[in-house]
């Protein structure tokens, strides 16, 4: 961390310098919360987008212009290897996060890693043990599962935990998307078991397990799951086109399209998730409904704005689920942001990360989720394969 020398009201603050790897979908997501986080909300240090790695020279160079960063290099190594990083931000597909990670922690610096944490139990495993070596340095590692930063699911866990659901009863998740619907769309990284670990699984599933456990505050205990995969095969990418490949060549498909799981939280509340790429319409339809003795909670993302809260203990006349426009100062996150009404978005979710990134690295805090929370999705996501694998048989996930 250097001070800067620039003159400021008040104290300057120290930097923060983040280094990231991967500069795509991700990368734009967290670039612009690394340049918001420290301008939106009084932070203890300055995040300064010091340097950006990618494999491709003028890509990440371009990318390093657009997105405001310092330096760009064609190697990741430089990265971990850099005294201007403090941080490193990890945006790549799953099968590089544990190498990264675990060399930047070494290394020294402080880990932001993408979900789901890795592409198997043995690499998340590997990845939390480097965790806890950092920690005792005091360098801190989080996983983004940016969706428990939408102030409307914070707002719901406040609820939870204050008792206004009571026991919880059922849980139920389903995150569904229709981008694989075509089965022309090309054979990209996401379904490659090598790249990807697994498929809507994986990339929707980690989310939907995440905010379930982080609602209710309770691990999963067991699961019993059906995955399938509807296109076997699709077009080669552009990229791993050969000369020798006729126009329409294609390659297998090694990822599920989309799983279908029940589980049971610890407490014996009932839980249900369904996840998919081919559901023909849906965009980004994350929706969560929880049900307590005392009360239930609904979220859509596609009104992510919003909170739907029914208050049992109402008279029944009168008793119904009422629309709470999570927009107010007192709502979580929104002291920073706009006059109530003055709706929020997806990227926002990525600036309040960086915020409790920043706050836990000031304060020498475990973040949350940590690497060990990340593991235990990935625990949960190899029970629900398991099972999968063995038709649904109830599979316990591993403590
Ligand atoms: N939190 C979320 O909601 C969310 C959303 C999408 C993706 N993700 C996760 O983010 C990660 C990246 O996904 P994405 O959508 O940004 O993918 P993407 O394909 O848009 O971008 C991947 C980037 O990684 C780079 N890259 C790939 N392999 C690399 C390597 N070995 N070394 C260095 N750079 C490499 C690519 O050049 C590209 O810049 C994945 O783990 C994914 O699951 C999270």
């Amino acid at each position: 961390m250097k001070h800067s020398d620039r003159r400021e009201y008040g104290e300057p603050k120290p930097d923060l310098g983040i280094g990231m790897v991967g500069y795509a979908f991700m990368g734009v997501a967290h670039s612009q919360a690394w340049r918001t986080a420290g301008h939106a909300f009084p932070l203890p240090l300055r995040p300064r987008l010091a340097m950006i790695s990618g494999r491709d020279e003028a890509a990440v160079g371009a990318a390093a212009r657009q997105q405001g960063w310092a330096a760009a290099v064609t190697d990741w190594r430089a990265v971990v290897d850099s005294d201007d990083v403090d941080l490193v931000d990890i945006c790549t597909p799953g099968d590089s996060h544990a190498e990264i990670a675990i060399a930047a922690l070494e290394a020294g610096k402080h880990v932001l890693c993408e979900k789901p944490l890795a592409n198997s139990v043995p690499e998340a495993e590997a990845m939390v043990e480097a965790a806890r070596a950092a920690s005792r340095r005091g360098q801190v590692a989080m996983v983004g599962f940016n969706y428990r930063r939408v102030p409307a699911i914070a707002q719901a866990r406040r609820l939870i935990a204050a008792g206004r659901l009571g026991a919880l009863r059922h849980i139920r998740v389903t995150y569904l998307q229709d981008w694989l619907v075509d089965p022309e769309f090309p054979l990209t990284w996401r379904l490659s078991r090598e790249k990807a670990g697994s498929g809507a699984l994986g990339d929707l599933g980690a989310h939907a397990v995440d905010l379930a456990q982080y609602l209710s505050a309770e691990p999963l205990a067991g699961v019993s799951a059906l995955t399938e995969t509807f296109v076997s095969e699709r077009p080669l990418a552009a990229a791993t086109l050969t000369g020798d490949d006729g126009p329409r060549a294609r390659g297998p498909v090694t990822v599920d399209d989309a799983a279908l799981f029940t589980g049971r939280l610890a407490s014996g509340a009932l839980a249900s998730f369904e996840v998919s790429r081919v559901a023909a319409g849906r965009k980004n339809a994350l929706r969560v409904e929880i049900n307590g003795e005392l009360g239930s909670l609904a979220f859509d993302l596609e009104r992510l704005n919003e909170l739907s809260f029914h208050d049992h203990t109402e008279p029944a006349t009168t008793a119904g689920f009422r629309r709470v426009l999570v927009t107010e100062p007192e709502h979580p996150y929104l002291e920073a942001w706009w006059p109530p009404g003055h709706a929020l978005g997806y990227e926002h979710t990525f600036t309040h990360q960086a915020h409790d990134l920043v706050h836990a690295i000031a304060t020498g805090t475990d973040p949350a989720p940590s690497f060990t929370e990340g593991l235990q999705v990935q625990r949960v996501l190899a029970a629900v394969e398991e099972s999968a694998a063995k038709n649904a048989s109830y599979t316990p996930v591993p403590v």
